[in-house]
């Protein structure tokens, strides 16, 4: 059953404000209405609006994928959305998870279990400051799902773990960790990679 949270958010002074939002579903959780200024961003409606802070703004210009959320599709699929230039509005009635959904929460909200991408980057020691692991987070959590549902060639594991995070900026450059870990998950997880003909 999805919990809901309404909030109605009273108007600040003399910004444009738009109708109220159409529900949308956040990490599992219908959220709505809420009334904000016309043009707000995804990533500032998740800060400003409903307390979600784990994304990350960077660049603010689609460059370096810190900001990037998961939209679940209507057909089972996943993929990546940047938060910094997608208008909130965008995401009316669609179901988007964040990097605060990711982890099994109890009754009172604290985190009791990781997801087996955040494990894995933690046992690889993949961030150092962390700030774009929210990104890397999701891009890699798109990716198995993607993989799950298509499984690939052993062969094909670099070219499809390079072309999900590579667009994915880390200013402390640890890239190298992060694909250890996604390589990781990819070749012992059952089901991800099919045996080569
Ligand atoms: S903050 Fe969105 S792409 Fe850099
Ligand atoms: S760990 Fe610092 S930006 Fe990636």
């Amino acid at each position: 059953m999805i919990a809901r949270l309404t909030v109605i958010v009273a108007p600040l002074g003399s910004r444009a404000f738009a109708a109220l939002f159409e529900e949308k579903v956040l990490n599992g959780a219908a959220v709505g209405p809420i009334q904000t200024p016309d043009g707000l961003m995804m990533i500032d409606f998740l800060h400003e609006y409903v307390g979600l802070t784990g994304s990350r703004l960077g660049c603010g210009q689609r460059v370096c994928h810190a900001c990037v959320l998961i939209l679940d599709k209507a057909d089972g699929s996943s993929e990546e959305v940047r938060s910094c230039t997608t208008g909130a509005h965008f995401f009316d009635g669609k179901k988007v998870r964040t990097i605060e959904g990711h982890a099994k929460r109890n009754e009172q909200g604290e985190v009791v279990e990781l997801s087996a991408v955040q494990r894995k980057f933690l046992e690889h020691f993949s961030f150092q400051c962390g700030y774009c692991t929210p990104g890397f987070v999701n891009a890699a959590t798109v990716l198995i799902e993607r993989l799950k549902r298509e499984p690939i060639a052993k062969e094909s594991v670099e070219r499809e773990i390079t072309k999900a995070l590579d667009n994915h900026i880390c200013r402390c450059t640890g890239y190298v960790r992060y694909y250890e870990a996604v390589r990781d998950i990819v070749l012992n997880t059952p089901g991800l990679v099919k045996e080569s003909v």
